[in-house]
């Protein structure tokens, strides 16, 4: 290879045999990036303790510095090395860990700034997937992984979807199958444990917590206000975005579909019994089931990108439950 040349790394797919967990846990052992499945989507990871190793994420990913990662923990012990417990933690951990719930807690001095953004705060997880479980047993290493997408496109539910979006980027994908829950973590601030703040909806809903916490759990106000600063850009309007224009229905009818142009494609919440076999109709369930939909919402928006539609119609989920996370995510994909 002749010098300043770029170097085109081709990203290979793993396997989660032990012989190649093992190899994976040295790569992340040495500094370098892994992208891994979650029970969400998947991440790219990377050591959280060691800043130059995170700082390979954020160039993969051509991420902004100023948005903060969320380090994955194999056990509580593990998340006392980087954050400070409370009495909320152990609540959640009990309900909720393993699994999909992300908590923002006060940060430890071992946490570089380049995972926090500089915050004073950090987001820590404990990921249900077996694979990456073993993968943070065997590294015994907390690990700092945001989604494994390039900054600000639709989250990847798939191996096949990260080396689409970073197979040039990275070297590592560990193949965990399809995400069962195809949609990010719910991220809650318990720094103060008698004022949790939803940050981000996921499948596990404020309602659930409350109930956990025995305090109400208040979303952080959807508008912007100057006077509050942004608690992570990450968590703006725009984002999840697939490449064409998408608007948001609150009902997607046979009538809508017909007045439209047929290079308009149009993504039920749940199969129509008008669709027929017409081409540009699409659907996220099947029989109206949340968690199905949830599942295939990315990997349709990513499908539907390849095609040559030249806008998007998606319908809203009913506001509940998951639905409530799957609206987050369409709006913020319509948001211009
Ligand atoms: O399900 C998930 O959470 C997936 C899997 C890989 O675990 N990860 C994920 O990471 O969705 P990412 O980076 O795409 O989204 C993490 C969000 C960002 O919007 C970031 O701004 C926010 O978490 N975040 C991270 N640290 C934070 C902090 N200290 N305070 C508030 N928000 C934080
Ligand atoms: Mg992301």
């Amino acid at each position: 290879m002749r010098l300043g040349q770029p170097l085109m790394l081709s990203a290979k797919i793993h396997r989660g045999t032990p012989g190649n967990l093992r190899r994976l846990a040295r790569v992340l052992q040495r500094g370098g990036l892994v992208a891994v499945p979650t029970e969400t989507v998947y991440g790219l990871a990377a050591n959280a303790l060691d800043g130059a190793a995170c700082g390979r994420i954020f160039r993969a990913k051509r991420r902004p510095a100023n948005d903060p990662l969320i380090v994955h923990v194999a056990d509580l012990s593990m998340l006392g090395r980087i954050a400070e417990s409370n009495g909320a933690v152990a609540k959640l951990a009990r309900a909720f860990w393993p699994g999909p719930l992300t908590l923002v807690l006060h940060r430890t001095q071992v946490v570089p700034d380049v995972v926090t953004a500089g915050l004073s705060s950090v987001a820590v997880r404990m990921p249900a997937h077996p694979l990456l479980r073993r993968l943070l047993r065997l590294t015994g290493l907390p690990l700092a992984a945001p989604s494994a997408n390039p900054f600000g496109y639709v989250s990847p539910t798939t191996a096949a979807h990260v080396r689409d979006g970073l197979g040039s980027a990275i070297a590592h994908i560990l193949d965990g199958g399809p995400c069962r829950h195809g949609l990010e973590s719910t991220i809650v601030d318990v720094r103060n444990p008698r004022r949790p703040m939803l940050l981000r909806p996921g499948v596990i809903t404020a309602e659930q917590l409350a109930r956990v916490l025995g305090v109400p759990v208040r979303a952080r106000s959807q508008r912007r206000n100057p006077a509050i600063p942004v608690v992570a850009p990450g968590l703006m309007a725009r984002h999840y975005s697939p490449l064409r224009p998408l608007c948001t229905h609150r009902r997607i009818s046979a009538a809508m579909v017909a007045r439209a142009s047929p290079d308009e494609a149009w993504i039920c919440f749940r199969q129509p019994d008008w669709a027929g076999t017409a081409p540009n109709v699409f659907w996220l369930s099947t029989h109206g089931d949340l968690d199905q939909a949830g599942r295939r919402l990315f990997a349709l928006l990513r499908r539907l990108d390849l095609g040559a539609w030249t806008r998007l119609h998606a319908e809203l989920a009913p506001a509940h439950g998951p639905g409530l996370a799957i609206n987050d995510r369409l709006r913020r994909a319509a948001a211009k």
